[in-house]
Parts: C-alpha cells; structure tokens; sequence
C-alpha cells in the first residue's frame, strides 16, 4: 500500500473508532504487569539452554517470500494461508516469519556457523506472525522459544533435544503434560506410504472438504491435519506411517524410543503425528496440555533432514522444536495463583520545603548501588507520596523533613510494619545499601 492510501485508510479507521486507534486482533500486547513473568520464564530457558551448549542467534522478523514457500512447504495451510506477505517499495515479496526454522537455516548456511563443528546447537527467541483465527491460544503475533541442533543424523541427538524441552517444561513448572511421538519416515519409504494413503482417499473422495481435494492432488499428507470433522474421521482410520517405515528409520526410531527410555522420559507414541510443515522427516514430537482445550499443543518440532538441500544447501540433518511462549504462561497461570510480588527498595520522600535537589541526588546515590529508588517528582504531599510509595510496593521510605535534617538526621520507616527511626543523614547511603540487594528486610 503506497503511504498516501495509508493514510487515507488510517484516517477511514480513526472515522469508524471514533479516533481511537486501536491494536490488531489477535496482536495483543504484552502489559507492564505480564511482562515479569516472560522475562523470568526466558531467564530459566537462557539458563538450561546454555547448559546444553546452545547459543542465541537473532534473525531479522522479515526474509524474502520464497525461503518460508520453499522451506514449510507450499502445500501447507501457514504458506496457502496464513503468512503476512508483502511488497517492499523495490517491488521484492517478503514476509513476516510465520516460524523459525526456516530463517535459522539461512543464517547457518549463509554464515558457515557450522564450519567449527559436525553439530552447531542454536536457539532464538522472538515474535513469530500467522494469520490464523483469533481464539484462545492462537494468535496472530506470538512468540517462540526455538531450538536447533544442526548438522548431525544420529538419535542420539533426537533423544538429547527431547530431553532438553522436557527439561525446560520441568524446570518452569508446568505439570499434566504429555509427550507424543512418531516417525514419518524419509524419501525412501514416504512414497510407499503416500501411495497407499492416496489409494485409501480415493475410495472416500466424496465425502473430503473441498480443500482436501485440492490438498489430495497437491500434498495428501495434509489431509492427516485437516481440522474439517468428516475428513477427521476418514482420517482417523487410514493407514499410518509407521507401517510403512524402512528398515533405517524403523532402527533410528528404536533407538530414540530405548533412549527416552533409559532417560525414563515417558511418551506415547502417536501414529496419526505428522504435524503442520513439510519439511518434516523421521522424528516429530509434540508435548501436549490437554487442560488448554482446542489449542493444546505447547511445544513442537521433529528432524528435517532434507530442509537445507531444498533451501539450496548441502545435505544438513538437523532437528528441533519451537515453544509457544503464550501457551505455557496460560498453562502456568491455571496451575497456581501467582505469588504477589515482593516489596523491594527505598522511596524517597520530601516534606515541606525540603528541596528536590537532595532528594534527587540521594535516590541517584542508592540507584548506582544497586538498589530500586524512587521519589516524587511532582510536588505530592508527604501523605500522597506514602501512598505511592505503598501502591509501587516499596520496602522502605526515607523520609526528608527540614526540622530532622537541620540535626544531620532523617527518618527511616519500615512499610511493612509502619515502624520509624531516626537516622543520620550521612549514614542513610550505608544502612541502606548494607541491606539484603532488591528485598530489602
Ligand atoms: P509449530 O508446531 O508450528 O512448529 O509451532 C510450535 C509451537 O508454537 C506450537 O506448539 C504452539 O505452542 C506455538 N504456536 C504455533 N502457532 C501459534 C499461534 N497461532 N498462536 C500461539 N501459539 C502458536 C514450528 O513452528 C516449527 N518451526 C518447530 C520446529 C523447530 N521444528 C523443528 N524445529
């Protein structure tokens, strides 16, 4: 859109808004009070990610078109379907990233990061972009923990990332949650079975959707998550992958399953999991809270051995998993009622005609020795400034009254018990900072 008939749309929208602009649907945003628990729930990921050897990576939020048409597949519902795709003013067709994967990929082939190492681990962490309908769980704008171990083919690796999320989901808490798993083959033995599951929909064509007709020339294996309820149940009772399997994937699937074993990782395996990209061979996974209803699925991923060579790439097995962010707050938040948050720090609090200028250069002092300091800055009364003080959950308030301060001395009062005590001026600093850091009790 040329930015003339932007604002001539914008102008349109404030009309209809009675000039209230307002967010995107399915965009929220994340509020001042929510944005603690995503610092702390990446704080614990970061930490376990880095004791597994993986190391953060920052891909731009756009990449041209063709390398999410390519990578997921064209086939698919997010490529048909769901990407934000647009023209940039050189004409070129670029795209939100609708996932991680396939932009991880580039940058690891563009950038040689695997050149020191068979197997470079990766992580990123980021907003992802789908234009799906809006309900509980799905979003258009949400946010991904992603994971890659590239460059190796054993299962030894597959069994290692499985552990790896099971241990992040452990280590934030998150209890009910069920690992299912499968093997959807390779380009040896996918043909065998695409053949007989065409075989098996040709008999029951007329009662598939409209888009699995499309979908059983184009990409039958779309059909196993089609959501229509008539094509479900076909879909429910036609053969499955694992029947199918030859002899090296069946191996690599056993021995990821005696590995999870030995990890006493419990799973199911899942024979209709093939989920949603087609880039997709030998292992999937999904780890599934069935407390959260339609949207149940926390984290995904599986090995996409063939994804780097149809990105133009030397052959590069890799595998890994991306987790919804939003999905695992919802989960968390339904298990316990969060704790209340704990007072910390010092309020600095003027009376009178006591300046701002010390109160400033106090409140600056305790800041640069680490602690959390506020104080007025819009001329309250000392009954104001306690409430503020109370409401932002400060541990603590110095109060700076003329007549104390003409001894050398200030008041020190404690907000949870209400107690005060007089203290020398030149010693406030000390007492304060010699405190336990950020809770000061
Ligand atoms: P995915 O299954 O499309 O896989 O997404 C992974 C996770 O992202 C889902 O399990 C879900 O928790 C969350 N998610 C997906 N779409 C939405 C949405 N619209 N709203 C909220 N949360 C959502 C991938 O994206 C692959 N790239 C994973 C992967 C990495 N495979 C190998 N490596």
């Amino acid at each position: 859109m040329r930015i003339e008939e932007w604002f001539r749309e914008g102008s349109r929208n404030r009309e209809r808004q009675g000039n209230v602009i307002k967010g995107i649907r399915g965009a929220p945003d994340i509020l001042p009070d929510e944005t603690g628990k995503w610092q702390a729930l990446e704080a614990v990921a970061r930490d376990i990610l880095d004791r597994y050897g993986y190391r953060e990576i920052r891909t731009p939020i756009f990449e041209r078109t063709e390398l999410f048409v390519r990578g997921i597949g064209e086939g698919t519902d997010i490529v048909e379907k769901e990407m934000y795709t647009f023209e940039d003013r050189g004409g070129e067709s670029l795209t939100l990233r609708p996932e991680a994967t396939a932009s991880l990929m580039r940058a690891y082939a563009e950038h040689t990061l695997g050149a020191k190492s068979s197997l470079t681990k990766l992580y990123l962490i980021g907003p992802m972009f789908r234009h799906e309908r809006p309900q509980s769980g799905r979003f258009r704008q949400f946010h991904q923990i992603d994971v890659e171990a590239v460059g190796s083919p054993g299962p030894a690796v597959d069994a290692e990332v499985v552990a790896l999320l099971h241990h992040l989901l452990e280590a934030w808490g998150l209890g009910g949650v069920e690992l299912h798993l499968n093997s959807i083959g390779d380009r040896a033995c996918r043909p065998a079975y695409r053949e007989a599951f065409v075989a098996y929909l040709q008999d029951r064509r007329d009662a598939l959707c409209p888009d699995c007709h499309l979908r059983l020339v184009k990409n039958p294996l779309r059909i196993l998550d089609c959501k229509v309820e008539g094509c479900r149940q076909i879909a429910a009772k036609a053969p499955t992958i694992p029947g199918y399997l030859c002899e090296a994937c069946r191996e690599h699937l056993g021995k990821v399953r005696s590995l999870l074993d030995g990890l006493k990782i419990a799973y199911t395996v899942n024979e209709r999991l093939v989920r949603g990209l087609d880039y997709y061979t030998r292992t999937t996974f999904e780890f599934l809270n069935p407390a959260l209803g339609a949207q149940n699925a926390v984290a995904g991923g599986g090995r996409y051995d063939g994804l780097a060579e149809e990105l133009g790439g030397p052959p590069t097995p890799s595998l890994g998993f991306a987790i919804g962010e939003e999905r695992i707050l919802t989960s968390l938040a339904a298990q316990a009622a969060p704790a209340e948050a704990p007072l910390t720090g010092v309020y600095v609090a003027t009376v009178g005609e006591v300046g701002i200028e010390l109160a400033m250069t106090l409140t600056q002092r305790l800041r640069r020795r680490g602690l959390c300091a506020a104080l007025d800055l819009e001329g309250r009364s000392l009954k104001g400034q306690m409430r503020q003080a109370n409401k932002d959950r400060f541990r603590y308030s110095l109060i700076l009254g003329s007549e104390e301060l003409s001894r050398g001395q200030v008041t020190l009062k404690d907000m949870l018990s209400g107690a005060q005590q007089e203290i020398p001026l030149a010693e406030a600093d000390d007492r304060l900072a010699s405190l336990p850091e950020r809770e000061i009790v």
